[in-house]
């Protein structure tokens, strides 16, 4: 649970990263991966649905996750339930803490979350904030008001400093005519031109607060200054109640994320597996959160899939668990097909982590977009079990039969987001490539360079002509394929569009059904990147297919 926008995912945008974005939305849309939710109404914004072509690309990176994780003797899997009793969500801090701070406009009731309303200035337009900022404390706020801010200011840049050592921070004496006369010196110079520092001063609640009191705030979207409410918490967890009352009584919330079904069966899952420590427990599912601002397609919705799984270790040993952890988790994107040099690693700075955590990094993926993290790893402490344990009134222990002693275990979490993971893998497998055609001219093929794996639709089978009993050879290859792999038939058009077609989808083998065939009893099989092809005897088609896709 990271509230704060601790992520990169804020980098600015590559030259032709909208274009590509559109273009995947696109064809994302055409081709049956994913569709607006109640697209006919409208739309609901921050919902997406998946088409027959995008369920079968997310199971199999569900699939690919699950064995990846729960394949191993100290892992172990469940299923727990979407909602949960309310107290778990006070016990693990989300009641209280899982908040945004979030500003109205009261001209055009426009809603901003702060650090989202931040983005949107331009780096001049955030200089010209904090100057004014500046400028009215020494202006306009009464001394008492004026004192508490400079305080707040230079108590802020420490902290800043110690993220950005750059801004060469030095610290200032006590006093506040002291402080105020180096709101002019090069220090604060530096923090007014360094967009990536100022953006952070500026949404730090002490300093935006005072900001919108004093009315300095334009809101983007209607041009009126002065305009906005103070910045308020909003909790972004879904209420809804159990049963015909609607009373407080009856409060519970659409889990925020899957850790915590985790963390409350423990003791049950570790009883009934008779596992000892270090082991773990995974889960795939739904999680909600009210989002205020989605974006990017898939990126930030408020309906997501994560996977999770939290690995419990004696207090002492998680340093090195969480390292091994953290090697394991960017190797199996790799595995996939994500090239290292679009990964990379993001530390949480110290004063930035979540309440729970000791340490934290996050793999970013490079987004048309810029950075965007795709899974966090996270060193939790024994803060969620002593907590549950404080709040339900049960203990949470482990006994450690070899060290004969009790101990409340720390837990080191792998948290990645299905559908933000759906998102990554769609990206990186697009390509544009020129290709010749069946007539030999050169052309665009778009083609989606999916991991044979993870693809939706793994071959596809073509009789060359319809006649000749070409298609009864393509029917009953189809009939034997089938129980086995995910295969598609298609008599249609030009064998060369039907290539265009498969490779637009990322099908990692066409086979065809020729002349030759009649002959032989072979097939081409074309792989989809190299475009090689192939003759392999019918007879040996399965196994050649299932040893290629293993
Ligand atoms: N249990 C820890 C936890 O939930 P998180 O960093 O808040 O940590 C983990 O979320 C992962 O869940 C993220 O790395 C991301 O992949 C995914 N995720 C989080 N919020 C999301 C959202 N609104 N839409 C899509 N995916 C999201």
């Amino acid at each position: 649970m990271s509230k704060q926008n601790t992520s990169t995912d804020t980098q600015p945008r590559q030259k032709d990263g909208g274009q590509v974005m559109e273009k995947l939305v696109s064809l994302c849309k055409r081709r049956g991966f994913v569709y607006q939710s109640s697209e006919i109404y409208g739309g609901l914004n921050g919902a997406w649905d998946y088409g027959p072509l995008g369920v079968e690309l997310l199971k199999n990176i569900k699939d690919a996750w699950w064995k990846e994780m729960t394949y191993r003797k100290n892992i172990e899997g469940i299923d727990a339930a979407i909602l949960m009793h309310p107290r778990v969500w006070e016990a693990s801090g989300h009641v209280e803490n899982f908040t945004d701070p979030m500003v109205d406009c009261k001209q055009c009731k426009a809603r901003y979350r702060v650090d989202v309303l931040l983005e949107s200035f331009s780096d001049k337009a955030l200089k010209k904030l904090a100057d004014s900022f500046f400028e009215n404390l020494e202006k306009t706020t009464t001394p008492s008001l004026r004192d508490r801010l400079v305080h707040d200011i230079f108590d802020e840049m420490e902290k800043i400093s110690t993220v950005y050592p750059d801004l060469q921070f030095q610290p200032v004496s006590d006093s506040v005519e002291a402080k105020l006369s180096h709101l002019k010196s090069p220090t604060m110079r530096r923090l007014r031109e360094a967009p990536y520092a100022i953006k952070e001063f500026l949404s730090s609640p002490r300093i935006f607060d005072p900001i919108i009191e004093l009315g300095l705030v334009q809101c983007p979207q209607c041009g009126n200054k002065g305009t906005f409410t103070p910045a308020r918490k909003f909790n972004l967890m879904f209420k809804t109640f159990v049963g015909p009352v609607e009373d407080s009584s009856a409060v519970v919330y659409l889990r925020p994320e899957t850790a915590q079904g985790i963390f409350v069966n423990f003791l049950n899952v570790q009883a009934a597996s008779r596992q000892k420590l270090p082991f773990g427990i995974a889960q795939i599912g739904k999680a909600f959160r009210n989002e205020i601002n989605t974006k990017n397609f898939l990126f930030r919705t408020r309906e997501f899939e994560q996977m999770e799984m939290q690995f419990f270790v004696k207090p002492g040993s998680d340093d090195k668990w969480f390292e091994y952890w953290r090697e394991q988790r960017w190797n199996w994107f790799i595995k996939y097909g994500m090239p290292s040099d679009r990964l990379q690693w993001h530390q949480h700075p110290p004063d930035k982590l979540a309440h729970y955590a000791k340490n934290a990094y996050d793999i970013e993926y490079k987004f048309p977009f810029g950075w965007g993290e795709i899974e966090g790893i996270h060193n939790r402490t024994d803060f969620d079990l002593s907590r549950h344990q404080e709040y339900s009134g049960k203990n949470m222990q482990y006994f450690d039969e070899e060290a004969k002693e009790k101990y409340t275990p720390f837990i080191i979490e792998t948290s990645a987001g299905a559908s933000r993971s759906f998102m990554a893998f769609l990206v990186n497998a697009y390509a544009e490539e020129e290709a010749p055609s069946a007539e030999g001219k050169m052309e665009t093929r778009v083609v989606m360079k999916f991991h044979p794996k993870l693809a939706p639709i793994k071959a596809a089978i073509f009789p060359l002509v319809n006649r000749d009993g070409m298609p009864e050879i393509a029917e009953k290859i189809e009939t034997e394929l089938r129980p086995h792999l995910r295969v598609f038939y298609d008599d249609s058009g030009a064998v060369g569009r039907r290539y265009r077609r498969q490779d637009e989808i990322g099908t990692p083998y066409c086979i065809t059904i020729d002349s030759e065939t009649l002959q032989n009893q072979t097939v081409t099989v074309r792989e989809r990147d190299s475009m090689v092809q192939e003759r392999v005897a019918i007879d040996k088609l399965l196994s050649y297919l299932t040893t290629k896709l293993m």
